[in-house]
Formats: C-alpha cells, sequence, structure tokens
C-alpha cells in the first residue's frame, strides 16, 4: 500500500468534570467525549523517512503533532519505514475541538495500515498517550467515558444524534492557560457526568446532566465566551456549553431548522460558524 487517508474528525466534551490536581501537575478529570462529523483529512504515503509539511502556517515542524505522532510510533515499534504526513486542516486550531490531538491519532492508525505493522489497539493507546491526554480517545472516537488524565476509556455506545452549532470567537485559548486559571472551588465530584454515561448507556441524552467545569476559567480568561453561550441558550440550544477548554462552545439542537437559525446568529455576530453533527466510532 503506498497511500492511506483517513478522517481526524473534532470533538467536544458533553461532560468534562475535574475532581482535582495530580503530584504530575495534570488534572484529573471525568469526561464524556463525543466525536463530530467536522474532520480534518489525514494522508499517509510511503517516503523513506518521516518527513510532512507542519500543518498549520508558522508551526515548527517539533511542534506539530501528527508529525510527532510518525516519529513516535517509528521509535516505539522500532521500525525503520518512513512516510510522508500531510493534514488537510478544516478543524480550527487552538479552539477546544481537539484538531491536533485527532490529526495525531488519525496518523497512529494510519501508519499502522501503511507499514502493514498490525500494532492492536492496547499498544496504539499507550503511544497516543505520549502524545497528549485526548489523543487516546480520537484514536477511536465516537462515544466514550474518559477518566484519569483523560487516558482510561469506557466506549458507550452513540449517543443519541444531534444536530451541532460550533461558535468560535476570534481568540485562541492555549490549554494549559485555562487549567492554571481554575480554582480548586471550581473542581467537583464527577458524578454528574458518571451519571450522563450511564444515561448515554441507556440511550439518553438529557440536557441537564452536560457540564464543563472550565468554563468560569475560561470566561475570567475571554468574556466573549459567556455571550456566545447566552446567544446560543437565546437561540434554543439545548443546553449550550463550551468544547473543551475553549474558546468553541457549541449548542446542541433536536432540531435543523432551529440549529440553522442559531447559525445565522452566530454569523450574524462575526463569529466562525459551523453547523455539525455526531459521529459514531470509525471502524478499526
Ligand atoms: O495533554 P495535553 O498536552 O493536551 O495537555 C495540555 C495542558 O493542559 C497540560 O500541559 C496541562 O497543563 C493541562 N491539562 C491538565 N490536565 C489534563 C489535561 C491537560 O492539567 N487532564
Amino acid at each position: 500500500m503506498r497511500r492511506v487517508t483517513r478522517a481526524a474528525p473534532a470533538k467536544v466534551n458533553l461532560g468534562l468534570q475535574i475532581t482535582g490536581r495530580r503530584p504530575d501537575g495534570y488534572h484529573e478529570l471525568v469526561s464524556v467525549m463525543q466525536t463530530l462529523e467536522l474532520a480534518d483529512e489525514v494522508s499517509v504515503e510511503s517516503a523513506p523517512t518521516v518527513s510532512g509539511r507542519p500543518s498549520l502556517p508558522g508551526l515548527a515542524a517539533e511542534d506539530d503533532l501528527a508529525l510527532r505522532a510518525a516519529h513516535l510510533l517509528r521509535g516505539a515499534l522500532g521500525v525503520t519505514f518512513g512516510a510522508h504526513v500531510s493534514v488537510d486542516k478544516r478543524i480550527p486550531a487552538a479552539a477546544g475541538l481537539g484538531g491536533g490531538s485527532s490529526d495525531a491519532a488519525a496518523v497512529l492508525m494510519a501508519l499502522n495500515r501503511l507499514w502493514g505493522t498490525n500494532v492492536d489497539r492496547e499498544r496504539l493507546l499507550q503511544v497516543a498517550a505520549e502524545l497528549g491526554s485526548d489523543v487516546p480517545f480520537l484514536v477511536r472516537g465516537g462515544t466514550a467515558l474518559a477518566t484519569g488524565r483523560g487516558e482510561h476509556l469506557r466506549d458507550l455506545p452513540p449517543a443519541p444524534m444531534r444536530h451541532v452549532v460550533l461558535v468560535r470567537p476570534d481568540i485562541a485559548l492555549a490549554t494549559a492557560d485555562v487549567y492554571a486559571e481554575l480554582r480548586p472551588s471550581e473542581w467537583s465530584d464527577g458524578s454528574q457526568t458518571r451519571a450522563l454515561a450511564d444515561a448515554i448507556a441507556d440511550g439518553c441524552l438529557p440536557a441537564d446532566l452536560l457540564s464543563n467545569d472550565l468554563t468560569a476559567a475560561a470566561i475570567r480568561l475571554a468574556p466573549v465566551v459567556g455571550e456566545i453561550l447566552d446567544e446560543l441558550r437565546a437561540a434554543g440550544a439545548q443546553p449550550a456549553l463550551m468544547a473543551g477548554s475553549g474558546a468553541t462552545c457549541f449548542g446542541l439542537f433536536g432540531d435543523i431548522s432551529t440549529a440553522e437559525q442559531a447559525v445565522a446568529r452566530g454569523q450574524a455576530a462575526g463569529h466562525w460558524t459551523h453547523l455539525t453533527r455526531f459521529r459514531a466510532a470509525a471502524e478499526a
């Protein structure tokens, strides 16, 4: 095989509760994660060494998670194969939508096929965890409960389908900055998100169980996040939440025409706005 192409989907956290801080500086979380139809497209092609264009202008190769994934997998497997990696970006960067993490996860999966290495999921997840907290979930995608720093996963059945309106202000929030702004008084016990996972396992998605403990911290750094959440609620989102560590926000809608009206409101306010929906897990 000379070339393998994969979709690298965006994600949102339907629940994100932070339960404490760990000695290694990371936070313990309980999160229900969900992939979206919105996706980058990742291609890997046979080549003598690992190479590629950084996926964003101005990004140094060593900071590009997709290229780092290729180098890391090569080292972890002790193989001498190479690959040329290219990413067609559609997911906004540094937006809380997991774009860079998903590119890295897609590279791991695509190289495993291109190289014919047939590494099992457990081993791929170990490599994925070294690349970032969200990368293990994005190896499979779909709907899952994540715990630890995000690397312990319980697969869930596909969540009931919703239309998703994404609204992103023109401001990039670094994940580390939002976690640094989080106050211990904003931690919680994770029980609401565990109840959400149980509800999804029973085929329900109760809007009042969705929450994101990083919201207040992000609003202190970027007050526009609070304004966008209010707009989405006024447009009928059930519920409106921040995506990951922000600054993108999203609203869930059962009804497409209400979702389209919310898109029009987001665009009128001058924000990047995108209508998408949940995406179920990819087959291996
Ligand atoms: O794992 P990742 O590289 O995506 O994390 C980026 C930053 O977000 C970390 O350096 C850390 O500051 C913060 N983080 C955290 N706890 C997590 C995940 C991320 O504190 N569970």
